[in-house]
C-alpha cells in the first residue's frame, strides 16, 4: 500500500506517457507535468496522502510524496488500478497518449525507401476503465483542448463519471504545456461552470484542493 496515515488520501496522475516504436523511438506529447506535481505538492503540504503515478518528466518528486513512475498509458492504468482501493480522491492531470504502434519493434527500425507508416491502436482510456470502480471517490479530470475547452468538458463529465473536469485550452502561450501558469475553468456534473483567471499552476491545484476538501463524502 502506498499510503500514509492522515487527511484525505490522494491519488495523483501526472506528465505524458510514452508509447514504444522501437527501443530508441516513441510516440508522446507535450506534457510537462507541472500540473500534476503541483497538486501533489500542495496536497502533501496540506497534510494529505499523497501517491503520485507519473510518466516521465524532468520534474522532482515533491516532499512527502511516494512516487511510482510509469511509462505507457498500459502502465499507468495498471498503477492506477492498484492504488485505488486505497484512495478517497483522484486527480487525472495525466496527458495520456491516445494511440500506441500496434507493433513495437524488438530492434532499431532501419531506414527504407522514402516514407514510412506506423499503424496505431488506441490506448486503454484508464478514467473509463475505472468508472465502475468510483464508489464514493472523488473523481477530477481535465479537459485539455485547442480552442474553447467548456464544451468538451461537459461532456467529458458525463462521459467519464467525473465530479469535476478542469478545463483548459492548451493553445494559448502563456498557460498550458510547459507553463508556470493556467487558466481554468471548472466545469461540474451538476452542469455548473467556474471561470479562474491566469494563475500559478500551484494556485490552480489549491482550488482543485479545495474542491475536493469540500465535496468529499466524509468531509
Ligand atoms: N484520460 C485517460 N485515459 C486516456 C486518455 C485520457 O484517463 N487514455 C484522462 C486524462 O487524464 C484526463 C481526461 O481523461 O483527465 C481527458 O483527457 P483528454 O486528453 O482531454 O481527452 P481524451 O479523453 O483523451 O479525448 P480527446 O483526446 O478525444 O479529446
Amino acid at each position: 500500500m502506498c499510503y500514509k496515515r492522515s487527511e484525505v488520501k490522494i491519488l495523483v496522475t501526472a506528465g505524458p506517457t510514452r508509447e514504444a516504436i522501437d527501443p530508441v523511438r516513441f510516440i508522446s506529447n507535450r506534457s510537462s507535468g507541472k500540473m500534476g506535481y503541483a497538486v501533489a505538492e500542495v496536497a502533501a503540504q496540506r497534510g494529505h496522502d499523497v501517491c503520485l503515478v507519473s510518466g516521465p518528466t524532468q520534474l522532482a518528486v515533491p516532499e512527502g510524496v511516494t512516487c511510482e513512475n510509469v511509462v505507457s498509458a498500459a502502465d499507468m492504468l495498471d498503477a492506477v488500478v492498484r492504488h485505488l482501493s486505497g484512495c478517497e480522491a483522484l486527480v487525472m492531470t495525466a496527458a495520456v497518449a491516445d494511440w500506441r504502434p500496434c507493433c513495437v519493434h524488438a530492434q532499431k527500425i532501419k531506414k527504407s525507401g522514402a516514407g514510412m507508416s506506423i499503424e496505431l491502436e488506441r490506448t486503454p482510456d484508464i478514467l473509463l476503465s475505472i468508472s465502475d470502480r468510483k464508489g464514493d471517490r472523488v473523481f477530477v479530470g481535465f479537459a485539455a483542448e485547442t480552442g474553447d475547452p467548456v464544451p468538451e468538458a461537459h461532456r467529458k463529465c458525463r462521459a467519464k463519471s467525473l465530479d469535476l473536469v478542469v478545463a483548459n485550452d492548451v493553445s494559448v502561450v502563456d498557460a498550458g504545456f510547459g507553463s508556470d501558469n493556467n487558466r481554468v475553468t471548472f466545469v461540474t456534473l451538476d452542469g455548473t461552470e467556474q471561470t479562474f483567471p491566469l494563475q500559478p499552476k500551484r494556485t490552480v491545484a489549491a482550488n482543485i484542493l479545495d474542491w475536493i476538501e469540500s465535496h468529499r463524502t466524509s468531509a
